[in-house]
C-alpha cells in the first residue's frame, strides 16, 4: 500500500546492485510513494545492467560515480539536480565493501591498504557525499540523508572484520554531520542499523548463514529483511520523521535488546 509519502520529493538512492540489494527495495518503494530520484553505484558495478532495469522501472537516470571520488560525485549532484529539476531532499548512502573481508583474510593478517579501502568505501564517501552536497548548495531544507549500518560497530562479531571499524566511523560521521547540517539546512542525517540480510555484500561475509540464523534465533520478530528496511527508509525521508536526526536507528527485530531468547536457550539445551 503506498501513502504518497515523498510525492514532490527528490533524491538520490547509491548501491541498489540487484534486486536482493537493500537500495533496490528503497528505490521501489520510494518510486511507489511518489518519489523521483537518480540511481547511482561504482561505474564497475554497472557492468552487470541488472541496474538499467530498475532505472525503467522507476523512471529514474542512472548516473555512474565511484562514492571515493570527489569528482564523481560532484559530476553526481550536478547531474541528479540537473534531471530532478531542483536540490535533493533526500540521500542513500546503501555502499559497503571490505577488500579484507572479501579475500578472507584473517583479522590478525589484515592488509593495511585494504584497511584504508574499506574506510574509503564504506564510511568516508558518506562524509564525501555530504561534504559535496553542502559545498554545492545542493540540499533542500529539510531534507534527509540516510546510511545502512549494522550492529558490528558497538559489538563483535566473527569475521565482520574492518568493516566493524568502518560502521563505528560511518555512525560517526552520521552524529558529526548531522549537527552541522541541521544548524546549517534543518537537514537531518541518520544511520539504520539492519539486522543481517541475504544480499550480495551480505552473504560475502564468512559463515553467513549461520550469522543470520543466530539473529533470527536472538530477534523476538526475527530479523528485519530488505522489504520492512525499505519502508523504514522510506519514513526517514519522509515529513514524518522531520526531528529525527544524529541517531543510529536499530531495525534489527530486537535483536540488540535481547540478552538471551527460549529459541538460542532450547539450542544450548540440545548440545
Ligand atoms: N546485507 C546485510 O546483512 C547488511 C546488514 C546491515 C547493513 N548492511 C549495509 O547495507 C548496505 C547495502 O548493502 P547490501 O546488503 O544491500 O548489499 P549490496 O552488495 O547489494 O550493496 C552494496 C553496494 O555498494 C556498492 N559499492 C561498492 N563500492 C562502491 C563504490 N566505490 N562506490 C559506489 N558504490 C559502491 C556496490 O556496488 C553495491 O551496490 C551496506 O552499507 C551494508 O554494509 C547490510
Amino acid at each position: 500500500m503506498a501513502y504518497d509519502l515523498l510525492k514532490g520529493k527528490k533524491g538520490i538512492i547509491f548501491g541498489a546492485l540487484d534486486n536482493s540489494s537493500i537500495a533496490w527495495k528503497v528505490a521501489e518503494k520510494a518510486h511507489a510513494e511518489g518519489a523521483q530520484f537518480t540511481l547511482s553505484n561504482a561505474p564497475i558495478a554497472m557492468r552487470m545492467g541488472e541496474i538499467n532495469k530498475l532505472g525503467e522501472q522507476c523512471g529514474a537516470e542512472i548516473i555512474p560515480a565511484d562514492a571515493t571520488s570527489l569528482e564523481d560525485l560532484e559530476e553526481l549532484l550536478n547531474k541528479s539536480m540537473e534531471a530532478l529539476g531542483g536540490k535533493i531532499d533526500f540521500v542513500l548512502h546503501s555502499i559497503g565493501m571490505s577488500p579484507n573481508v572479501r579475500k578472507k583474510k584473517d583479522y590478525g593478517e589484515l592488509n593495511y591498504d585494504w584497511f584504508l579501502k574499506t574506510l574509503d568505501v564504506s564510511a568516508l564517501s558518506f562524509h564525501k557525499v555530504m561534504q559535496t552536497a553542502e559545498k554545492l548548495d545542493a540540499l533542500n531544507e529539510w531534507g534527509s540523508i540516510l546510511a545502512l549500518s549494522y550492529i558490528a560497530a558497538q559489538r563483535t562479531f566473527p569475521d565482520y572484520s574492518d568493516m566493524a571499524q568502518a560502521k563505528a566511523v560511518l555512525e560517526s560521521i552520521a552524529r558529526s554531520y548531522g549537527q552541522r547540517l541541521g544548524k546549517t539546512k534543518k537537514v537531518r542525517v541518520n544511520t539504520i542499523s539492519q539486522s543481517p540480510t541475504m544480499t550480495t555484500a551480505g552473504s560475502g561475509v564468512p559463515g553467513f548463514d549461520l550469522f543470520f540464523k543466530y539473529g533470527n534465533d536472538m530477534s523476538p520478530l526475527g530479523n528485519a529483511d530488505a522489504e520492512s528496511c525499505a519502508d523504514y527508509c522510506v519514513a526517514m525521508f519522509s515529513d514524518l520523521t522531520k526531528m529525527v536526526t544524529m541517531q543510529n536507528l536499530m531495525h534489527d527485530g530486537g535483536f540488540s535488546t535481547s540478552g538471551i531468547t527460549p529459541e538460542i536457550l532450547e539450542q544450548l539445551d540440545k548440545s
